[in-house]
């Protein structure tokens, strides 16, 4: 019948810390990462890109200039495009004095100087301080401008011990990038994420039976969740997680619509509205 359709697969909704509780803390520092273990959050997501060397750092743009001081370091250097930096002169950035700038009601001293994490000291952040019981939650980010991203990641995660984790999720716009960390890793649990363009025209019901073969889940932009499209993926056992949801009317109506998790730059509200402990 419909209805059991609209219920959660699990009966945990994963709290899922988008680029940590970036509401609070400068994204992708390791001290956005400790506030929303504080936070109760189930899993830390990570955003990756690659250095010019080769290196797995967390950070969501392709260019560093938005969430780090690279236009005053390296004024020269413009568009400041991640690929053409190395990781040692990555790490001369701060990357927490912008947020500081930017939200001054939220600014702390401990920001200014904050560096961008490596994926490794971030998993290794994460499950320390976390005691394991933090899932991890990583999404290839532009798959295309850095080619070989897939084997480093499972490189790293076979490396730090958590490929086998039972709360690691991968993440991706490209299918192609999905399929081959599948190829890689037939374990690990994967998302298709969606934005409301990559679906137009489709029949969800469809394509999400066609992505079933190698998604564990789907994670979509929030407006595209609707009580049909939640049948559509729970008939074809799909995890739902939507992103991004910060308001507390919106994390408990898509908690309503059954929902799996929600990516939330507040985990502190969708924790307080789970009643986690
Ligand atoms: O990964 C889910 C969501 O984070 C996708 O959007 O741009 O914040 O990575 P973005
Ligand atoms: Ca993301």
């Amino acid at each position: 019948n419909g209805q059991s359709t609209l219920r959660p697969i699990t009966s945990d909704v994963a709290v899922i810390a988008h680029r940590g509780a970036s509401a609070y803390g400068p994204e992708h520092t390791l001290a956005a990462y400790k506030q929303a273990m504080q936070m109760k959050a189930d899993y830390m997501e990570f955003d990756l890109q690659m250095t010019k060397d080769g290196h797995l750092i967390a950070l969501h743009d392709e260019t560093l200039e938005r969430t780090t001081n690279a236009k005053e370091l390296y004024p020269d250097r413009a568009p400041w495009q991640v690929k053409d930096f190395t990781l040692d002169e990555i790490k001369r950035l701060d990357a927490g004095s912008w947020f500081n700038a930017a939200f001054p009601n939220m600014a702390k001293k401990e920001y200014v100087g904050q560096r961008v994490p490596t994926l490794e000291e971030a998993i290794k952040f994460v499950k320390q301080k976390g005691n394991g019981k933090v899932g991890l939650y990583m999404e290839t980010k532009a798959p295309n401008v850095y080619p070989g991203m897939e084997e480093k990641l499972i490189d790293i995660l076979k490396k730090t011990n958590v490929l086998k984790d039972k709360h690691l999720i991968l993440e991706s716009f490209s299918e192609e990038s999905l399929r081959k960390l599948k190829t890689m890793a037939p374990n690990v649990k994967l998302i298709q994420l969606y934005t409301a363009d990559m679906l137009k025209g489709k029949d969800v019901y469809q394509e999400f039976k066609r992505i079933a073969e190698y998604a564990a889940g789907v994670g979509p932009s929030k407006e595209l969740v609707v009580p049909t499209f939640m049948e559509a993926a729970h008939q074809n056992q799909l995890l739902v997680h939507p992103w991004t949801v910060n308001s507390q009317d919106d994390l408990a109506a898509l908690l309503s619509l059954g929902v799996d998790g929600e990516f939330t730059n507040n985990p502190d509200l969708l924790a307080d509205l789970l009643n986690k402990p």
